[in-house]
């Protein structure tokens, strides 16, 4: 979710009553389990306000200590959240996040009790996990984190028993940009240790995780960053997170091995060994996405691949900017309508399981085939019962030459089914619909969602996938060992 800019100047209207957010809650449902996390630049610029009549006095207070630090114009914003709310918000949102990608300015804004409580029902009630970004530009004179603010936000909490998981600051390599405040690698590292017993002295977040540094794509100022941050405070963190974006949309291809930097596990790696690599925030192209392609057919292949090789890589969990808020990388538009990405990822949730396996393609000549990206996994079971071994294979076809995939003799005989996805409509590539065998997926109401059924496909035919295509195959009754 977007962070909630609002305006009181609008009637109240609650997510929970408003029967037209019905549907996005259906969508997000189909999406759970997972986390949701509230973050992103703008959580660097959000001071927690429980009380709404407080409001404009304590403004005053955080807006100077604020504007003495960065010297720059700042707007303050009232707290507000409901989907009339962010329907209308919407183009204000997007001329927002181009303002602030373009001309480097970011807005001020608060987060009510209201808010919070909004947010965290959403989550509760659509079965996601928050994780809340606190702000770390609240800083004192001598540069160390302020956590006043943060410490009324975690008494609002625990009063009303949320329990929630923390993240400290969003790619702090670029506070200096945004915000003329320098924080070094260690320094922050300090920062969360404060916070983490901070968190030991509430009895509801002694045991809450605790993830960061949340950098950007670690070029070479950043890893030195990465490197002081984990030597100081890797010990207190349950997953260190990066971010991810491709600078030019349409750059697939061979360019999708290129995301992951193995220079930042080797750096984990090398000084937290074991610890847990999370990609805290990805989406498409950076500063709301590509338009007329990040909400598209085309962007499926960089979000699939993504998901396949950051699994591969041992990379747990990868969150998605964003799930419904301006710009055009969303996965819910703003009609509240399912994009391509949406649909995908509902797939994706459920045929692949947690445990991946090692999948290679090669061609006649016994090359590699650099056309055709495969990956493995475990089916998910749910669906496919485990005792069974059943696997899923996910197939990318960025090619135009004719192949065929003849799967190993041992699924010879095994029954498989088929989940194409294709464009739909018009657009071709560029559609913002899609269909799973041939059929346009749509809501069947705002309550449920369509069933999604593979196609079975003659037993020991090879698999076929259309050019410029992606699609998973579900190997039945695989009996595959490590899937049992
Ligand atoms: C929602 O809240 C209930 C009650 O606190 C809790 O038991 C449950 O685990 C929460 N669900 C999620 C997904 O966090
Ligand atoms: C931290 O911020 C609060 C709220 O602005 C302020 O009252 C307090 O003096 C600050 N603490 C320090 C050590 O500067
Ligand atoms: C995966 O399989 C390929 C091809 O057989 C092999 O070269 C590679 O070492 C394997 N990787 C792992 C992690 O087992
Ligand atoms: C990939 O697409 C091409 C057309 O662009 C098609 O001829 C080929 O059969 C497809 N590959 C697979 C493995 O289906």
């Amino acid at each position: 979710l977007p962070g909630q800019t609002d305006r009181h100047t609008l009637p109240h209207v609650d997510v929970y009553s408003d029967p037209s957010s019905q549907k996005l809650r259906t969508l997000a449902k189909g999406l759970a389990p997972g986390y949701l996390r509230f973050g992103g630049t703008k959580a660097d610029f959000t001071v927690f306000l429980p009380d709404d009549n407080h409001v404009k006095a304590q403004l005053w207070e955080y807006t100077f200590i604020f504007q003495n630090k960065s010297g720059k114009s700042l707007i303050s914003i009232l707290p507000y959240g409901t989907e009339k709310y962010l329907k209308y918000e919407w183009p204000l949102q997007e001329e927002l996040i181009l303002r602030n990608e373009n001309q480097n300015i970011f807005d001020y804004q608060t987060i009510s009790g209201s808010s919070v409580d909004m947010l965290y029902s959403f989550a509760n009630c659509s079965g996601f996990h928050l994780i809340f970004g606190l702000n770390a530009l609240l800083r004192n004179d001598n540069n160390v984190w302020n956590s006043s603010n943060a410490e009324q936000l975690l008494k609002y909490c625990q009063s009303k028993q949320y329990r929630i998981s923390w993240e400290l600051g969003n790619e702090p390599n670029s506070f200096e940009k945004k915000a003329g405040i320098k924080v070094d690698g260690s320094q922050l590292g300090k920062d969360f240790i404060h916070l983490h017993n901070i968190l030991k002295k509430y009895p509801l977040f002694q045991s809450s995780s605790l993830y960061g540094p949340d950098v950007g794509q670690p070029q070479k100022h950043r890893r030195k960053l990465l490197n002081g941050f984990l030597k100081s405070a890797g010990k207190v963190i349950n997953a260190c997170t990066w971010h991810q974006f491709f600078k030019i949309a349409y750059s697939y291809g061979e360019n999708l091995n290129v995301f992951i930097s193995l220079i930042y596990l080797q750096i984990v790696e090398k000084i937290v060994p074991g610890k847990k690599v999370w990609l805290g925030e990805t989406g498409s192209a950076f500063g709301g996405g590509a338009p007329g392609l990040s909400d598209t057919y085309v962007a499926g292949f960089m979000w699939l691949d993504k998901l396949g090789l950051s699994a591969k890589l041992g990379i747990d969990v990868v969150i998605r900017q964003v799930f419904v808020g301006a710009g055009s990388y969303h996965l819910v538009d703003s009609n509240f309508d399912p994009l391509p990405d949406y649909w995908l990822s509902l797939l994706y949730k459920k045929l692949v399981g947690p445990k991946v396996l090692n999948v290679t393609i090669f061609t006649h000549d016994g090359d590699q085939n650099r056309h055709l990206r495969v990956y493995m996994h475990c089916a998910r079971n749910n669906r496919y019962c485990i005792p069974f071994g059943d696997v899923t294979l996910i197939a990318l076809n960025l090619s135009k030459k004719t192949t065929t995939i003849h799967l190993p003799k041992y699924f010879s005989s095994k029954r498989i089914d088929a989940y194409r996805l294709e464009p739909a409509g018009e657009g071709g590539l560029s559609s913002r619909n899609i269909q799973l065998n041939g059929k346009l997926l749509v809501m069947v109401d705002e309550r449920t969602l369509p069933e999604l059924t593979g196609s079975t496909l003659p037993v020991g035919s090879p698999l076929q996938i259309p050019g410029l295509t992606f699609a998973f195959y579900v190997i039945r009754d695989a009996n595959v060992s490590a899937c049992k």
